[in-house]
C-alpha cells in the first residue's frame, strides 16, 4: 500500500509563511517516499491551493461542516475546500472532540458528506491515557471506527489515522510494541466493518529520530504529524523514511 506522510499544521501559519513554507518545500518534496498531505487552516487554504498547483502535493481542510452551505456562522465548507482543489479533509481530530465537543454522531455525518463531494475523510481515533491505563484502548477504538463510518460508503476512499490523546504534543510518543499491537488491532476492526483496504496512519508526537522505527511496524500505512511538520527540514525526514 502506498505511504501517506500527512501535516496537521492546527491554527499554526499566516497565508504569508504557508507561502514560504512551500517554497522551500517543493525544492525537497521529491524526496518523500509516499503521498504527501497537508491541512494548513482554514484561513490560508487558498495560499496552499496556489503553491501547490500543478504538483502532486495533496491537501486539505482540518473541519469542516456537515453541510455545504447555511446558517453555520464560523463554519467550514467542505465545498469550498472542493473548489479551491483540495483532496481530503481531517475529520474528528482529538482536538475537535475535546475542545469543541465533536461527538460521534456529527462525525459519522461529516465523513458521509466529504465522501459526497468526492474528497477523501481522514478520520481520526484514539484513546485517553485513562482508557489505555483501565484496558479500555481496544473498545474505545472499536467503538469510534463503528460509529465514525456508519454513514460511509465502502465503495469510497477513506484514510484512518490513528493518534492516541496522551501521544499528542506531549513529546510521548506510543512505542513500536504499542503501535505494532494497536494498529494490528484496528485492521482486524476495520476489516471487521468491510474497511480492510483503508490506510491507517500514525499520529503523535512523530519527530525524525522516531519515525523509521514506527514506520516498520505492521499496519502502519504512514503518520498524520503535528509539531515536526511546521518546519521543512523534519518534516521532510519523517516523509523521506
Ligand atoms: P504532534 O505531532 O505535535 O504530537 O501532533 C499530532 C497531531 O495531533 C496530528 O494531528
Amino acid at each position: 500500500m502506498k505511504k501517506i506522510f500527512a501535516a496537521n499544521w492546527k491554527l499554526f501559519k499566516t497565508p504569508k509563511e504557508t507561502r514560504e513554507f512551500f517554497t522551500q518545500f517543493k525544492e525537497v518534496s521529491h524526496k518523500a517516499t509516499g503521498e504527501l498531505v497537508f491541512f494548513p487552516s482554514a484561513i490560508s487554504l487558498e495560499a496552499a491551493s496556489t503553491s501547490l498547483a500543478g504538483t502532486s502535493i495533496k491537501w486539505g481542510a482540518q473541519n469542516c461542516h456537515s453541510q455545504a452551505q447555511g446558517a453555520f456562522t464560523g463554519e467550514n465548507s467542505a465545498q469550498v475546500v472542493k473548489e479551491l482543489g483540495g483532496s481530503y479533509v481531517l475529520i474528528g481530530h482529538s482536538e475537535r472532540r475535546k475542545v469543541f465537543g465533536e461527538t460521534d454522531a456529527v462525525i459519522a455525518e461529516k465523513v458521509a458528506f466529504v465522501q459526497s463531494l468526492g474528497l477523501i475523510p481522514m478520520l481520526c481515533i484514539g484513546e485517553t491515557l485513562e482508557e489505555r491505563e483501565g484496558l479500555h484502548t481496544f473498545r474505545t477504538l472499536e467503538t469510534q471506527l463503528h460509529l465514525g463510518l456508519a454513514k460511509a460508503d465502502k465503495s469510497k476512499p477513506v484514510v484512518i489515522a490513528y493518534e492516541p490523546v496522551w501521544a499528542i504534543g506531549t513529546g510521548k510518543v506510543a512505542t513500536p510494541e504499542q503501535v505494532a499491537e494497536t494498529h494490528t488491532d484496528v485492521f482486524g476492526i476495520l476489516k471487521a466493518l468491510g474497511f480492510e483496504t483503508t490506510p491507517i496512519l500514525y499520529g503523535g508526537s512523530v519527530k525524525p529520530d522516531n519515525a523509521a522505527g514506527l514506520i516498520q511496524q505492521p499496519h502502519v500505512n504512514g503518520f498524520l504529524v503535528g509539531g515536526a511538520s511546521l518546519e521543512v527540514k523534519s518534516f521532510i525526514e519523517i516523509a523521506s523514511v
